[in-house]
């Protein structure tokens, strides 16, 4: 088992266990080189950055919103854990350490952190854990990912409940729009409401804030799915309400590829039902680490996200956020520059992200992805449910303007000449 220990909220580097292992030595190292500089365009900066990563030079890679490729100290807090396992060492992963880290970067309470696998599992022990009845009410919306929305089928399957699905203006223009859309699904039978920060279909940032209020007022349990904005956008956990946040460190913060998060408000920490049950699955005063006893897992990936996490802190929320942002504009103003293509993510800095989603008029999605990976490397997402059949772009911290410039001559080459007949 992994050791507890309390750090408070102190740096894992400035820790003893972090002396006595090699990752957290070049992290240091790396603080050290990234001092000064990083504005959203000091390219020299950004490159840096990338060539801190293991992405082949000539590989374009526009899906962070599917999988987060790990930079290199987190692969390597990953393959110096395993190593350490393997050479029966005591493992260097303390619970203490992850929580204090995810309270520190997620402004929230260190005790309300679990970490199972991802989103999927997060969003299930929520769904698993409440007590429905038929009749009862959930409400989602049509902008929901199976992974935050299927665990709330599964269960209203089972007890009886209702699922109903508000339906999102895309592109939304306002907040307003936006809570009016979700406020009209509700119902005196809703006993939750379930949806997505950042949504994975046109990366539009719904107003959570605004809607835990509702959610308190009207006493409806509020599961997030925060799958998308830590590691891409400054997340206040305590500002922004509500009663659940499921996450998945693998896409933003470059995480190992299987370890997410789940935070619960205090209330829920001794109220929840496990899903999983092991040791002290009915001690109350373990809260929410009741959850986190899952039997034996790979702890590797443990290390691997507290590294992603130091790595993060090193670049910094409020950099990272705004070089998103800035390549994301980029991106944007290049596709608006070109004729036949339907922007479906949101303008402005309120409700948009790292991902563009869009369709270009009389081609398909999907043929369109195969034909930027198969003549000039570019990795994409195409967003085929609900059919809506729009291609999405993700921008990181990886990513140069060279990437976006060679996606956006090839968009507008199919754009005038179409996409070569197969075969
Ligand atoms: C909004 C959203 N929720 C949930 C998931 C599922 O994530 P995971 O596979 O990590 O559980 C995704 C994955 O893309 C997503 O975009």
């Amino acid at each position: 088992m992994i050791r507890s220990m309390t750090i408070g909220r102190r740096s894992f580097l400035q820790t003893a266990g972090a002396a006595a292992l090699a990752w957290p030595r070049a992290v240091t190292a790396l603080a050290g080189d990234l001092q000064g500089g990083g504005s959203p365009d000091d390219e020299e900066f950004w490159a840096f950055v990338r060539s801190q990563f293991l992405i082949p030079s000539d590989r374009v890679y526009l899906n962070n919103g599917t999988l987060g490729p790990s930079p290199r100290v987190v692969v390597e807090a990953v393959a110096e854990h395993a190593r350490r396992v393997a050479a029966t060492y005591p493992p260097g992963v303390r619970w203490d350490d992850l929580k204090g880290a995810m309270g520190v970067l997620l402004d929230a309470d260190p005790e309300g952190f679990v970490f199972p696998r991802n989103t999927t599992e997060a969003m299930s022990f929520v769904a698993n854990g409440l007590e429905l009845d038929s009749g009862d009410e959930v409400v989602i919306t049509d902008h929901e990912h199976i992974g935050g929305y299927k665990p709330w089928e599964m269960v209203c399957a089972r007890r009886g409940a209702t699922l109903r699905t508000a339906r999102l203006p895309t592109p939304a223009r306002t907040s307003h729009e936006i809570m009016d859309a979700v406020e009209r699904a509700l119902t005196p039978r809703t006993r939750v409401l379930a949806l997505s920060h950042v949504t994975f279909t046109t990366g539009t940032v719904l107003p959570i804030a605004e809607l835990s209020r509702v959610c308190r007022d009207r006493s409806i349990t509020f599961a997030v799915d925060g799958a998308h904005p830590p590691g891409m956008l400054r997340v206040g956990l305590r500002d922004l309400g509500g009663d659940f946040y499921a996450s998945s460190p693998h896409k933003w913060l470059l995480a190992p590829q299987g370890t997410g998060l789940l935070y619960m408000a205090a209330e829920w920490r001794t109220r929840l039902w496990p899903t999983l049950a092991s040791g002290g699955w009915d001690d109350l005063d373990l809260g929410a680490h009741r959850f986190n006893h899952l039997g034996t897992f790979d702890e590797s990936r443990l290390a691997g996200l507290l590294a992603a996490v130091e790595f993060h802190g090193v670049l910094g929320v409020d950099r990272i956020e705004a070089r998103v942002r800035h390549l994301r504009a980029i991106l944007r103003a290049g596709l608006e520059s070109l004729p036949g293509v339907q922007i479906v993510s949101p303008e402005g800095e309120e409700l948009s992200s790292g991902m563009v989603s869009f369709r270009m008029d009389g081609i398909d999605s999907l043929a369109l992805q195969a034909h930027l990976s198969r003549t000039a490397n570019i990795r994409t997402r195409v967003i085929g449910e609900y059919d809506y059949g729009w291609m999405r772009l993700s921008t990181h911290v990886y990513n140069l303007p060279s990437d976006l410039d060679r996606v956006l001559e090839l968009l507008a080459l199919v754009g005038r000449e179409g996409l070569p007949s197969a075969g």
